[in-house]
């Protein structure tokens, strides 16, 4: 039977009291779990290696949450091996068989919702909502690309003249090698392993060194789905290791990554490197990262624009590649906008992500915080520091949220990715001046209008350089389905997550002609 039509998992409402009750106790019970044992997955065993890496939660360093096997080149070799050898038989699996794994997969997410939410809470320090949202992309990942790989399955339309019969059909390009971030810890590493399922390939998966306990739910809902042996791999360890070698591998045919651009162009031409036994091009999807900007246009309503720009900057502390750093305002609402807008910022809720109503929590490691902490510091330099929050607790990966006016277009906190709290603002005389603004970057990921002007929203749909443009709302938060997601510039390769182009990435086009 045909799948009802995709719709996106619904959010927890949590103006309710019993959905705020049911999750304290699911973010308490995740308090009291032990440290989770993350085993690497190799033909479906479970393999453990002799060194391990901890995780910790970010609130509270000296709480380790879960301790996941390290793997390296011999466990890359493995895994890759198990999936070479399925990867002809699922790639003959008729596709409404490899979507029911898929749509299981999503029902065992959708069954352990709450769990799922407190382990990121735990380990990747989400606030409520954010975690909650972040594993019902999850479950939308499964349930879209399931029907994807079904609409696919009728091939793609050519013409077939009087006496002849043409078809055109697509097929898995092979093993996929996906390397995850930590940010988006189940969304991501679900969404691009469950794309080369649906399509066809076995797939590798090397999740972050950050948040192995989150992403082994993606072992644990195909487990609980019955995908086969070896058509998923699972290898937690160091990216420099084990992400480096299944890159190399000969038997890798496509690599879906995501993570800064540092590492996507480093394994762009790691891939590009034909090897011995390589009977393919490698494929690479890549993911980067984004300085993302809005504008907030002369009529904009400040009460609708502070909120987007704080939600859309500060969001899981601005750790999303599509999080707002560069915020243009028009010289007319600056006065009505900017002084409000430092004032939301000084009431954000920051403190621990177990916590309900923390709209802020630590970042993700102390390398970051350390990192971050030098930016706010030289922040003088480039602009006018109106606000760098101090008041944030002591023990933690803290990092005060941070707004910088009148920043220096060429400096480097104008150009730069921070991955962190830490806002620019730009003042533009026009809607001409602040569009260039926008589009003055490398990077080509989300970016924004807020605006009453029809003809200037048109505009910014137009003009504004950006895989995903948004207007009158947030930037972040893409919905698989619903808004297509990903860059291009040095933001990514144009790849779009949760829309319909995205998995003929992993697949190989095929016609054949016959003479009737
Ligand atoms: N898809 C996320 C967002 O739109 C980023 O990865 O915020």
């Amino acid at each position: 039977d045909d799948p009802a039509p995709h719709r996106a998992e619904p959010l927890r409402e949590w103006r309710r009291a019993p959905v705020r009750a049911a999750f304290a106790v699911a973010v308490e019970d995740g308090a009291g779990d032990a440290v989770r044992d993350v085993p690497a997955l190799i033909g479906g065993e479970a393999v453990t290696t002799a060194r391990t890496i901890d995780s910790v939660d970010p609130g509270r360093p000296d709480r380790v949450v879960a301790r996941s096997a390290s793997c390296g080149a011999s466990e890359a070799d493995a895994a890759v091996a198990a999936a070479a050898e399925v990867a002809e038989r699922w790639r003959r699996t008729p596709a409404p068989e490899r979507a029911a794994v898929l749509f299981r997969a999503a029902a065992w997410m959708r069954a352990h919702r709450d769990a799922l939410a407190a382990r990121e809470v735990h380990e990747a320090a989400k606030p409520w909502d954010q975690a909650d949202a972040d594993v019902c992309e999850a479950i939308d990942f499964c349930e879209y690309y399931g029907r994807e790989a079904r609409r696919l399955a009728a091939g793609g339309e050519v013409e077939s003249p009087p006496g002849e019969h043409d078809v055109l059909t697509y097929e898995g390009a092979g093993v996929t090698a996906v390397i995850a971030p930590w940010n988006f810890p189940l969304a991501i590493p679900c969404g691009m392993t469950a794309a080369a399922i649906a399509a066809g390939n076995p797939a590798v998966l090397k999740p972050a060194e950050q948040t192995p306990g989150v992403a082994l739910a993606v072992v644990e809902a195909f487990a609980a789905a019955g995908l086969p042996d070896g058509v998923l791999g699972f290898l937690p360890g160091r990216g420099e290791e084990v992400g480096a070698r299944l890159v190399e591998h000969p038997d890798v045919a496509v690599v879906a990554f995501t993570g800064s651009q540092e590492v996507g162009l480093a394994l762009n031409a790691a891939a590009a490197v034909h090897r011995p036994g390589q009977r393919h091009v490698k494929r690479v999807i890549a993911e980067m990262g984004g300085k993302n900007a809005l504008v907030v246009d002369a009529d904009a309503d400040p009460d609708q624009a502070v909120p987007i720009a704080v939600r859309s900057a500060f969001g899981y502390s601005g750790q999303k590649c599509s999080a707002l750093s560069r915020l243009i305002v028009l010289d007319r609402v600056w006065d009505a906008v900017v002084p409000r807008l430092v004032d939301a910022v000084r009431e954000l809720a920051v403190g621990p992500a177990q916590e309900m109503g923390t709209q802020v929590g630590p970042v993700i490691e102390a390398e970051a915080q350390a990192r971050l902490r030098e930016v706010v510091a030289g922040a003088g330099r480039h602009g006018t520091v109106a606000l760098a929050r101090d008041d944030v607790p002591g023990d933690g990966f803290y990092v005060g949220p941070t707004v910088v006016t009148e920043v220096d277009p060429a400096s480097p906190l104008a150009r730069d990715e921070h991955f962190g709290p830490v806002l620019s603002v730009f003042r533009a005389a026009d809607l001409d001046e602040a569009l260039a603004l926008a589009n003055d970057t490398d990077f080509a990921l989300t970016a924004g209008i807020c605006t009453r002007s029809p003809s200037h929203a048109a505009r910014a749909r137009d003009e504004l350089r950006a895989g995903n443009v948004y207007i009158n709302r947030d930037i972040t938060g893409a919905v698989v389905g619903r808004h297509p997601f990903g860059g291009h510039g040095l933001s990514g390769v144009g790849s779009k997550a949760g829309g319909p182009d995205h998995l003929l990435r992993m697949m190989n086009p095929r016609a054949s002609s016959e003479n009737t």
